[in-house]
């Protein structure tokens, strides 16, 4: 029987994606592919890149978004939670430049960096927040990225994956309802998705060991893919995370309204939905217009699933992602 417990109302979405829309075909101008190797081994047709905005305009577009869908002013949130891997700065973190860009002075603000798992890590921060009842009422939880700055356009096994955009919720705290989530992680495969920051430099410094991470150079700060072992990895971890979400919600994965899994390939989602033994109806699918936009992939699917009356409020709803780390999460709720 599923387990009522205090979980999350989301009271607005929001979301943003860049004007410019860059095809397969474009890929062919600058890599050796085509439009039938990119649609056959991952369904991605088309991916939003930016022109230049940063990662916290994006953020900032979806949350005001988000704060008119919820009908709240910014002064109501307590808490902004953002999910990225591609902040515009180490600090000040992406939360407060949005804090700042919305004018939601004075609530807390911070990033979380779960890379391609970072809603699902966000949203259960978010409950657990709510839950405490510690003066947390309202948070604000926005994933935004902007991939195509360490994209590697020289790449052509990874650049035609990735896309921009940026997704955002209004979340409250509600009782007696449906949550579960499960969360996890395995740094022994940090090495197969990695994009390196600034090394260590100081004048000081007189030791020359590197401590880099037991995998192939690649290109400056560029993200390096080891596509065969990521995917592996998700192939096992999706099915893995929903069925183990489900036994904690009391649910089966067939009960389940909609699975919202996180958009990489579409061919890792048909191996997840064959494996839980649902059928690919209950995916929420979206890659083919956005490619993978990480921690922004789940809502950004979810909003155009509700946008299109595919989900509707009351139905029992699944995030399932996986990604760098690498780590893993599915959260279950009902909206
Ligand atoms: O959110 C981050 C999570 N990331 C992922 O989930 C990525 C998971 N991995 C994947 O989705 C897939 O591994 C890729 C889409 C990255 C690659 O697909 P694949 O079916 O594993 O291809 P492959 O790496 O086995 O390559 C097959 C062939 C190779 O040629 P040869 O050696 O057989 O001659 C590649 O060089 O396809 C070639 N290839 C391409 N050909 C045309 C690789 N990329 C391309 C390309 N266009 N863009």
């Amino acid at each position: 029987m599923a387990v009522k417990t205090t979980g999350i109302e989301i009271m607005g979405i929001g979301r943003y994606l860049p004007e410019t829309v860059v095809t397969n075909e474009d890929f062919t101008k600058i890599v050796d592919t085509s439009d039938e190797w990119i649609t056959q081994r991952t369904g991605i047709k088309t991916r939003h890149i930016t022109n230049g905005e940063p990662t916290y305009y994006l953020g900032a577009q979806a949350a005001k978004a988000a704060l008119e869908d919820a009908g709240i002013k910014p002064a109501d949130i307590d808490l902004i939670i953002v999910t990225t891997c591609t902040p515009d700065y180490y600090t000040p973190s992406t939360a407060c430049l949005i804090q700042r860009e919305i004018g939601a002075i004075g609530s807390m603000a911070m990033d979380i960096n779960c890379a391609c798992t970072g809603f699902d890590y966000g949203l259960d921060m978010a409950r657990r927040y709510l839950l405490a009842e510690d003066g947390v009422d309202t948070v604000l939880l926005v994933a935004s990225e902007e991939l195509s700055k360490f994209t590697d356009y020289q790449d052509r096994a990874s650049c035609i994956l990735f896309g921009d955009g940026s997704a955002a919720f209004v979340l409250k705290r509600k009782k007696e309802t449906l949550y579960a989530s499960f969360l996890g992680a395995d740094g022994t495969g940090a090495g197969f998705l990695a994009a390196r920051a600034l090394k260590s430099e100081n004048v000081f410094r007189k030791n020359e060991k590197d401590f880099d991470m037991d995998m192939p150079a690649s290109r400056e700060h560029y993200l390096y893919q080891d596509g065969k072992e990521v995917y592996k990895f998700a192939t096992k971890t999706l099915a893995f995370a929903v069925v183990n979400a489900c036994e904690k919600a009391g649910i089966k994965p067939e009960e389940l309204s909609a699975i919202v899994p996180h958009q990489a390939n579409v061919r890792i989602i048909e191996t997840a939905a064959k494996n839980l033994g649902v059928s690919m109806d209950k995916m929420v699918v979206y890659i083919d217009r956005y490619g993978n936009t990480s921690s922004a992939s789940i809502p950004i699917a979810f909003i155009d699933a509700v946008k299109e009356g595919r989900i509707n409020k009351g139905d029992k709803i699944c995030f399932v992602g996986f990604g760098g780390g690498l780590t893993y999460a599915a959260v279950i709720f009902e909206y």
